[in-house]
């Protein structure tokens, strides 16, 4: 079957606290564009090259608990610098649809808000590391960190998921700050209680930006 065109790639990320349900609803959000005719490459931050993924076992890794924010802004740049390299433009240069587990959202807020990096270094080390790359759609998945990291459960947690609690504060906080600041890019979702509930406000957002670019026909 002839895959359905787009007038440019696009691309959409997911981003929100752990356990919010990024990695659910970034899955499910492909599968509905592939089963729509769409091509669509799914990633995830930090990971997604060889590169990556050797990067993300340094940053999650329970033995390493003494890296400072300003190493993980590094690290996670240049592990987003590759996936960028690598698989993002690439497939936007094809006209596909790209959805992202994460983005450059995420170091705002971690290595940002919650991590005391000041946000104009940040965006400087990014003019590099991303350069004009953005996304069309931010899917934020909001929900209260308790609840997040409820389900997640204690002994799973990486070295991120087990700062304190009032880290995640800090990183909700972030994040609506930057809905607020990008409020036609980042759409907020507030969970429901159950996975199709939220997918059903998730799929909305996701056809409507789809919708702006779709070649007639
Ligand atoms: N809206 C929802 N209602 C109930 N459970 C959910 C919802 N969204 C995700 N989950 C469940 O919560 C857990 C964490 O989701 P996950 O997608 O791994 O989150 P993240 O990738 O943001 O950390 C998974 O067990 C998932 O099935
Ligand atoms: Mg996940």
């Amino acid at each position: 079957m002839a895959k359905k065109s787009l007038k440019k790639g696009i691309f959409i990320t997911f981003e929100g606290p752990e356990g919010c349900g990024k990695s659910t609803h970034s899955k499910l959000a492909a599968e509905l564009l592939r089963k729509e005719g769409f091509d669509v490459v799914h990633t995830r931050e930090p990971g997604g090259t060889g590169v990556g993924k050797r990067i993300r076992d340094i940053l999650l890794n329970f033995k390493n608990i003494t890296i400072s924010p300003l190493t993980e802004l590094l690290l996670f740049e240049a592990s987003r610098a590759e996936l960028i390299r690598e698989i993002i433009k690439p497939a936007l240069a094809k006209k596909k649809i790209v959805i992202s587990d994460r983005f450059n959202d995420a170091t705002l807020v971690y290595q940002g808000y919650a991590g005391g990096v000041r946000l104009q270094e940040i965006k400087r080390i990014e003019s590099v590391s991303i350069g004009k790359v953005k996304p069309d759609l931010t899917v934020l998945l909001d929900i209260k960190p308790e609840a997040g990291l409820k389900k997640i459960g204690i002994f799973l947690r990486d070295r991120m998921e087990s700062k304190h609690i009032a880290f995640h504060k800090k990183v909700r906080k972030g994040y609506l700050d930057l809905a607020r600041r990008n409020r036609r890019r980042i759409k907020v979702i507030r969970t429901k209680d159950t996975v199709d509930a939220t997918f059903k406000d998730v799929k909305k957002e996701v056809l409507n930006v789809v919708r702006r670019y779709k070649r007639p026909g």
